[in-house]
């Protein structure tokens, strides 16, 4: 068996929780999983005193278990975002480039799109947070620059990491816009989201681990004949949603099945504990 846990939207900043972050750490140690997956928004400001905190707790998670870990909007600056992503070319929009990611790139990791091989799963992560893009241009001005997308550039790498992997392993997205709209929110956070799914599951990927709608949430969708499970993670911050506690999920893949742990945190008993399993044959193994 292999554990992965899954975590988003930390938002180190204003919206962190340290007894939620503490108890996480806690968590991670005594359940010592296999790998830990961060999908995106590290920070709230994306601010530098935000990023050495987010960076001071990746460390402390990479004493316990090898992580990997993917920006999210919140992780990115907005000028270079703009400036880049509207065209503008040359020498500024290559500066502009560099600044939309310098602050993660020099505090995180250089690899906006990092991938993880473990035992039984390889994870190949996948950038979606772009700022504002043609791609994910929208009406809905609230949206403008929040909104993911999936690039065809980004999703070759995908391609390469899994041929690369053994025959064997589970085949795991990660992204940081979640795939499926949000109950509460009622909002994609991607904004070519059936594009991805097909091209997910046509790569062969069993799992799409992401996060951003601050809500947790367990999918299974019959894009193709092996089925495609989705794990949205909550919130280990303040910005949860109202009624809805911070959460995380613990992955356990098997040989037959694949399950996902939704852990609530209880504000009385001041910890996290399991609220609920999902379980789902895994239909992909046969992979030829
Ligand atoms: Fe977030
Ligand atoms: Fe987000």
């Amino acid at each position: 068996m292999t554990t992965l846990v899954h975590v988003s939207d930390l938002h180190f900043g204003r919206p962190a929780v340290s007894e939620q972050l503490d108890s996480l750490l806690k968590y991670i140690g005594r359940l010592k999983p296999d790998a830990v997956a961060v999908s995106g928004d590290l920070t709230q400001r994306c601010s530098i005193a935000e990023f050495r905190q987010a960076r001071d707790y990746l460390e402390a998670i990479g004493r316990v278990a090898p992580y990997i870990v993917i920006p999210g909007n919140h992780d990115i600056r907005w000028l270079g975002a703009v400036l880049r992503n509207l065209g503008i070319v040359g020498f500024i929009g290559r500066r502009a480039h560099e600044h939309k990611y310098s602050r993660y790139r020099r505090y995180i990791s250089e690899d906006l799109s990092p991938s993880l091989t473990i035992p039984g799963v390889v994870i190949a992560g996948l950038n979606t947070a772009h700022g504002i893009t043609r791609g994910s241009l929208t009406r809905r001005l609230r949206d403008l620059g929040v909104i993911g997308h999936v690039r065809s550039d980004d999703l070759a790498h995908v391609r390469r990491t899994f041929e690369e992997a053994p025959p064997e392993a589970a085949r795991v997205v990660m992204i940081h816009h979640n795939l499926m709209r949000g109950p509460i929110s009622g909002r994609h956070g991607l904004a070519n989201t059936d594009e991805a799914l097909r091209a997910f599951a046509s790569l062969g990927a069993e799992l799409v681990l992401c996060g951003h709608d601050h809500q947790e949430a367990v999918h299974s969708v019959e894009t193709s004949e092996a089925g495609l499970v989705i794990s949205t993670a909550g919130t280990i911050s303040s910005r949860r949603r109202p009624g809805h506690p911070s959460s995380f999920n613990l992955v356990r893949v098997r040989e037959e099945s694949l399950s996902i742990t939704i852990y609530a945190w209880s504000e009385k008993a001041g910890d996290f504990s399991p609220a609920g399993e999902h379980l789902f044959p895994r239909r992909a193994r046969k992979r030829p």
